[in-house]
C-alpha cells in the first residue's frame, strides 16, 4: 500500500501536505500555466478596450479581471485580456478560454457565452476534480463584462440575467448557493447540508435539493 501511495506521489504535481492528496495536471494546463496567454500585466488606457468585468470564488476567494474588445457590427469579440489573483487552474483555463473566444475572426458574442467550463476543461485535457472551480471564474467575469458591455452600448435587453430561485425558503437558500457547495466539492445532500444546513428546517425542499444536487454535479463532474 505505502508503495503504491509512493508511485501515485512520484506521478503527481501537487500533493497536499497534510492530507496527502495528491493530483496531475495535464501537459496542455503545464503549457498555459508557464506561457499564459492574453495575459494583461498592466492596466489598459481608458477606453482601450469595449467592456470590462470582474468576479470573486466564493469556493477560494480568489480574483479574476478580464477586458473585451468587441466589434460593435459584427457582434465578434475581437479581444480578450485578463488577469487573476488565482491558482495555476484558474490560469490556464483562462488562458485557454481567451483563445477559444478569439479563435478565427473572434466568436460572436452568442455564440461565446455558450463555452461551457467543461468545453474549456475538454480543450485542456481534462482537470482535477477539486479545481473545477477554478474554470468557471473565466466563465463568470467573461459573462460580467459581456453584461457590462451590453449595458454600455445600449443593449440592455441582452443583459443575461442569472436570478437565483429560493429553495430552502427558512434560510432562503437559492439553486446558485446550491451550485457553488457543488463546485466546491459537495457530490450528495450530506455534503450540501454540511455546508449551507439547505434542507434542515424545511423538509418540503429536499426532493428539489437532490434534483439540483445531481444535476449540478453531473453538470460539473459528469455521470458518475
Ligand atoms: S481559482 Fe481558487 S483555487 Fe483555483
Amino acid at each position: 500500500m505505502t508503495q503504491i501511495k509512493k508511485k501515485i506521489n512520484l506521478r503527481s504535481d501537487v500533493m497536499n501536505q497534510s492530507t496527502g492528496q495528491s493530483w496531475v495536471y495535464s501537459d496542455i494546463v503545464k503549457d498555459h500555466f508557464f506561457n499564459p496567454r492574453n495575459l494583461l500585466l498592466e492596466n489598459p488606457r481608458t477606453g482601450e478596450y469595449d467592456a470590462v468585468g470582474e468576479v470573486g470564488s466564493p469556493a477560494c476567494g480568489d480574483v479574476m479581471k478580464m477586458w473585451l474588445k468587441i466589434d460593435k457590427p459584427s457582434d465578434k469579440i475581437k479581444d480578450l485580456k485578463w488577469r487573476t489573483f488565482g491558482c495555476g487552474s484558474a490560469i490556464a483555463a483562462t488562458s485557454m478560454f481567451s483563445l477559444m473566444v478569439t479563435e478565427g475572426d473572434g466568436l460572436k458574442i452568442n455564440q461565446a457565452i455558450k463555452i461551457k467550463p467543461q468545453d474549456i476543461m475538454k480543450r485542456l485535457g481534462g482537470l482535477p476534480e477539486r479545481k473545477i472551480h477554478c474554470s468557471v471564474l473565466a466563465d463568470k467575469a467573461f459573462r460580467k463584462a459581456i453584461n457590462n458591455y451590453f449595458r454600455d452600448s445600449g443593449q440592455p435587453d441582452r443583459i443575461i440575467v442569472e436570478s437565483g430561485r429560493i429553495i430552502d425558503k427558512r434560510l432562503n437558500i437559492t439553486d446558485k448557493d446550491i451550485e457553488e457547495a457543488v463546485l466546491e466539492g459537495a457530490r450528495d445532500l450530506a455534503g450540501v447540508q454540511k455546508k449551507l444546513k439547505a434542507g434542515v428546517g424545511d423538509k418540503e425542499a429536499i426532493p428539489e435539493l437532490e434534483q439540483l444536487i445531481r444535476f449540478y454535479a453531473e453538470k460539473y463532474y459528469g455521470k458518475e
